[in-house]
């Protein structure tokens, strides 16, 4: 080696590739190793400049230096090569380590909420009734007397205001107790054909297991020439057997209400004994769920149609009263509790 060092005058090759090898030997990681590698080998390298040393070199000596310096650097590259690859190896296996993932965990679930059932059923009666052409129409909840009872035949002191408890603002000012005041809204406005659909929250000094005080309604108008309460049997039998079931029948038996004549109670067959009788419908096969009649000749006359020459039906439904029937809750304050572990019932 020492000869070589004369002869060259130079660092003789074998120690620098100790040198090398020592220093990438203490190389962590794949960037310090790179380093090493540059220091050596790379253009400003320590491998380069020996071979730029070439010139200052005897000809005749130049083809053995030149040799030694292209076998120093063919031994760096393939030991470096080596090397690298061990690091790489070492540092793939590492982050795969790092980055695992187990594709088997169950997911982080976001929690989604769900509509109210009372919303739901609304959006279906929606549905369905929309279906069939009806129009929203929503009224103000705070309502005069005259919309609420009087325009709808019940004039002061009729006996028939006391089939609704009411709650009263100022003597003539109300918080309405059925969306009908908003058949007489409509019908001010509008001159049939008329088919409108009317959701909305109404209130009542009345309170129990079935009673709330307040609750919402879904109230169906429809006026033209020729409407019979065949027209409304047929409606009202396309919706018991979509909200209800396929085999759901209607029945409808004679009531009263001042603002339909002849006015009915409609039943729809228990879809819980399928008609049978059971608890639910108390061994009668049939359960209540809405009010219904031709609209009164008085009520047509209060808002300027003829009767002569139009009629219509309506009808109005207690949208809680649906939801229990439908799934079967048995207490109304469960509506309102805003229980979550009652409402997360309610999913798709
Ligand atoms: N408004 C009535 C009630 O609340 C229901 C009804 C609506 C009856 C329309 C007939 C026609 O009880």
């Amino acid at each position: 080696m020492d000869q070589e060092k004369e002869l060259f005058g130079g660092p003789d090759t074998e120690s620098i590739a100790e040198q090398a090898l020592g220093e990438a030997e203490q190389a962590a990681d794949s960037r310090a190793l790179y380093e090493v590698k540059m220091k050596f080998l790379g253009r400003m390298g320590i491998v380069i400049a020996l071979m730029k040393k070439m010139r200052e070199i005897a000809p005749e000596e130049r083809p053995a230096f030149g040799k030694r310096v292209n076998a120093l650097r063919a031994r760096l590259e393939q030991a470096f090569d080596k090397m690298e690859a061990r690091i790489r190896a070492r540092e793939m296996a590492a982050r795969l380590a790092r980055e695992q993932l187990d594709v088997t965990m169950p997911g982080r679930h976001g929690r989604a909420g769900a509509l109210h059932p009372v919303t739901r059923v609304k959006n279906q009666l929606i549905d369905i009734f929309s279906g069939m052409g009806f129009e929203i129409y929503e009224g103000p909840e705070i309502e005069s007397d005259y919309y609420n009872f009087t325009a709808l035949n019940t004039p002061d002191d009729h006996p028939a205001r006391d089939m609704q408890d009411t709650f009263y603002i100022t003597d003539h000012i109300l918080l309405r107790t059925q969306t009908s005041a908003g058949q007489i809204r409509v019908m001010e406005q509008k001159k049939p054909p008329i088919k409108i659909l009317s959701p909305g929250r109404v209130f009542r000094s009345d309170d129990d297991a079935t009673h709330s005080p307040m609750f919402h309604q879904m109230e169906g108008l429809v006026v033209d020439r020729g409407i019979t309460l065949c027209d409304l049997k047929g409606m009202l039998d396309e919706f018991a057997r979509t909200m209800f079931s396929a085999t759901s029948k209607t029945r409808l038996r004679p009531s009263y209400f001042p603002f339909t004549e002849p006015s009915v109670e409609v039943d729809v067959s228990c879809a819980s004994c399928g008609g049978k009788g059971c608890s639910l419908c108390k061994g009668t096969g049939w359960i209540e769920v809405l009010g219904a009649g031709m609209v009164n000749r008085r009520v047509l006359e209060n808002c300027g149609i003829d009767p002569d020459v139009y009629t219509g039906f309506a009808f109005g439904m207690g949208i809680e009263r649906i939801a229990m029937l439908k799934y079967g809750i048995n207490n109304i304050k469960l509506l309102t509790e805003n229980d979550t572990r009652f409402l997360e019932q309610f999913r798709d």
